[in-house]
């Protein structure tokens, strides 16, 4: 046996996300486009609401499903929503971070040997996820000229005897795909009458730009096998506060809270108590954020498509714009990666790799708008003199 560590830990690979940051942690001057998180402050109320409560010396464990008061007012949140009506006490779960609640959902839906379906370019998380449960991941690549939305086509051509569980992720990271209603329509008919259970990923739905957005609560016959994640990292602007939560019928709750108790255990009290303060208090605090966003989206996708050889179909959520690079990929032989790296080291931007997001992510860079107008403005103005300097014929 000897002191080998574990053939699993050993496979799992780093992020291309944070292989960007790591990257530039050691330069000067550099203007941050990688990292998927709000450049705005958990709004005060919330703060001054965490502060009371270690004040009052709530220093305890907490159950693990999560405190009755957080879980009772994210229940309030989505009946009120007209999305969803949970039981507090059965079907919820309140995580460390949508992560951790992603995690939990694959551990209790998919055993060893099943297969995962997720639309690809994808969150990274997802991928070493699966990979954790021993599952098998069949990636669905979907396409830019459908806005990154995945095909139903594609979806019933990868499904199998083994298939267990899909992830839908709308709005998506990398790529901003909302999935609009006729193609979800159209998703859901392929997946209506088979035994498959979906992760319906929601964590920026409120960071939508289009007029209509469609989330998986409105399919209603069907929400017996879905776990519905989302938190309040992008919601409130609380990446570091690490909480999330699923929503599933009891018995998905259940066997889940069990996984967290043995992994996570529970969440601090003050930081759950100050979410469920911020549930009641701080809503129009993600409109304020959303508009925001709205307009950084509309300033970096005219910038983008202004640099030679790059384009970006305005994506209508999350705060991520996937622009295509294949035409200076094609002048200079880069690959993304290499592309990323040219930037960062000629420019100071930093970048994320398509390829970081699957295979078919090759061709694109992420480029995050979560940040100042004036550093999108500077950033971007970097990026067209520099590639403007090469001399590529574009
Ligand atoms: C699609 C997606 N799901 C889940 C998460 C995780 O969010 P949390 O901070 O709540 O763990 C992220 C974070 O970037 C994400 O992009």
């Amino acid at each position: 046996m000897g002191l080998e560590l574990s053939q699993l830990a050993k496979g799992l690979g780093g992020s291309a996300i944070r292989e960007m940051f790591n990257e530039a942690q050691n330069m000067t001057n550099t203007i941050s486009f990688t990292v998927g998180e709000p450049d705005f402050i958990t709004p005060q109320p919330i703060i001054e609401e965490v502060c009371r409560r270690f004040e009052e010396g709530l220093t305890h464990y907490t159950p693990n499903s999560g405190v009755a008061e957080l879980r009772k007012a994210i229940a309030k949140y989505h009946r009120d929503r007209g999305e969803l009506d949970p039981n507090p006490d059965k079907n919820i779960m309140v995580s460390c971070g949508a992560t951790e609640a992603i995690q939990m959902a694959l551990f209790t839906l998919a055993d060893p040997g099943d297969e995962v379906i997720l639309p690809t370019p994808a969150w990274p998380n997802y991928f070493g996820q699966i990979g954790m449960c021993g599952a098998r991941l069949v990636e669905v690549p979907t396409r830019e000229e459908n806005g990154f939305a995945p095909d139903p086509q594609d979806l019933l051509a990868a499904i199998t005897d083994r298939t267990k569980v899909i992830i839908l992720n709308s709005p998506c990271n990398p790529t901003g795909a909302v999935i609009e209603k006729a193609r979800y329509d159209a998703i859901i008919d392929v997946l209506k009458d088979r035994e498959i259970f979906i992760i319906a990923d929601e964590v920026y739905s409120r960071l939508v730009y289009a007029d209509e957005y469609t989330s998986i609560t409105g399919y209603k016959d069907i929400l017996d096998r879905v776990v519905y994640i989302n938190g309040f990292s992008k919601m409130f602007a609380m990446t570091g506060w690490r909480l999330g939560y699923a929503i599933a019928r009891e018995d998905i709750i259940t066997n889940m809270t069990k996984l967290h108790e043995n992994g996570a255990s529970c969440l601090p009290a003050p930081t759950q108590l100050a979410a469920a303060y911020g549930l009641v208090t701080c809503l129009p605090k993600i409109e304020e954020m959303r508009l925001s966003y709205l307009r950084r989206r509309n300033l970096i996708c005219s910038l983008i498509n202004k640099i030679p050889g790059f384009s970006v179909k305005t994506p209508n959520g999350a705060f991520y714009a996937f622009a295509n690079v294949k035409p200076v990929l094609a002048a200079t032989g880069m690959n993304s990666k290499e592309l990323c790296m040219d930037i960062l080291k000629n420019t100071g931007c930093v970048t994320v790799p398509g390829s970081g997001f699957g295979e078919c992510g090759e061709g694109f860079i992420r480029i995050t708008y979560a940040t100042s107008d004036e550093k999108i403005i500077e950033g971007m103005k970097r990026i067209k003199e520099y590639i403007s300097s090469l001399g590529l014929a574009l």
